[in-house]
């Protein structure tokens, strides 16, 4: 009996010296220190002992079964700690490899150059004003002087809301001028940018949805003088000093006179090519002096006050300042044309 208890002890020790996982370690505490273990049945072989050798041999089991038992939870500990070295050396965190870039967007070039407008007009005293998309008809049209039969108010033109044609989708930033005209105290000057609707086909240079930015002054003594020189102050600051502007005369119904100004061609210098389509000359906006009735019907007296207003294309006032050829590259949002700017 001694000597299988101290086999037990051997063979325990050194199988549990080498144990390579904790499945194989629970496997050997079963077999030495279980119910039906190794020691378990030496034990219960005591009872064929005499009384004398009885304690002898107890304190000896004793001694097998803690050696092994000290030995299991030594083994337990050895593998934990291999564990969690081969955890630590999965999860090690290399702090010199070069981080993920995160993709940074960027300004849109078309409003790259609203903001240069705001910052040209906001020097020159002007508050900018923001309106609705959602328009009355009475604002976009009437108060603006164009009459019911005024062919912009046509349904093939316009979006409108509802049957009697009372709501629409401003098709123009024009009405931002009354707006301003009823809510502000006079002299005023303004620029308004924003969004327009127009019932256009996509192509090369329309968009049933475009920008604009209108513009106005009412003060005493504004004249046609004030209009053009702030205008071509506009042309040089976006375009670059020496930008030869021309005044044509137009008409609108708000405004009289009326006139359009052009911006010469950058492509070709006024010679006349494709981006100008042979003109030598880039239209840009749209201006006048406001129209003595239009003042009335918001309330300003026509004999004391005068004033000027412009309305220009946003997209196509950035198209000529980054010389870019088609309007559609401005709505794709294609990053590779968005990141050249
Ligand atoms: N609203 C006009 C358009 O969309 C542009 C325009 C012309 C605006 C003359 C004005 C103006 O303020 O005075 O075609």
């Amino acid at each position: 009996m001694k000597e299988q208890l101290a086999k037990i002890r051997s063979e325990a020790l050194s199988a549990l010296e080498s144990v390579k996982d904790a499945v194989a370690l629970d496997e050997l505490r079963v077999k030495y220190l279980g119910k039906k273990g190794e020691l378990t049945a030496v034990l219960k072989q005591m009872g064929k002992l005499t009384a004398e050798e009885r304690p002898a041999m107890g304190a000896l089991a004793n001694e097998v079964r803690a050696a092994v038992e000290t030995a299991v939870e030594t083994a337990a500990q050895k593998l934990e700690e291999a564990a969690l070295e081969v955890k630590l050396r999965a999860e090690t965190v290399d702090v010199t490899i070069p981080g993920k870039e995160a993709q940074l967007g960027h300004k849109h070039p078309m409003y790259m150059a609203l903001d240069e407008i705001k910052d040209i007009f906001v020097g020159m005293g002007f508050t900018v004003l923001d309106g609705p998309e959602i328009e009355l008809a009475s604002y976009n049209f009437d108060k603006l002087n164009a009459e019911e039969g005024h062919p912009s108010r046509d349904w093939s033109d316009t979006f409108y809301f509802d049957e009697d044609s009372r709501v629409m989708l401003r098709s123009q930033t024009s009405p931002m001028q009354v707006r301003a005209m009823e809510t502000m105290e006079l002299p005023i000057r303004i620029i308004a940018p924003g969004r327009v609707y127009r019932k256009d086909e996509v192509d090369a240079t329309h968009s049933p949805m475009f920008h604009q930015v209108e513009g106005m002054v009412i003060d005493k003594h504004v004249t046609m003088a004030d209009l053009k020189g702030t205008l071509n102050l506009l042309a040089e600051q976006l375009f670059g000093k020496g930008t030869v502007t021309r005044f044509r005369p137009h008409h609108f119904p708000f405004t009289e006179p009326s006139c359009e100004m052009d911006v010469q061609c950058h492509k070709c210098g006024g010679a006349g090519c494709a981006t100008c389509k042979g003109e030598g000359w880039i239209e840009l906006l749209g201006a006048g002096m406001i129209h003595p009735r239009v003042l009335e019907m918001s309330g300003i007296d026509p004999e004391q006050w005068s004033g000027w207003a412009f309305g220009m294309g946003l997209e196509r006032t950035a198209m000529r300042r980054f010389k870019i050829a088609d309007l559609r590259l401005i709505f794709e949002n294609d990053v590779r044309f968005l990141e050249q700017f």
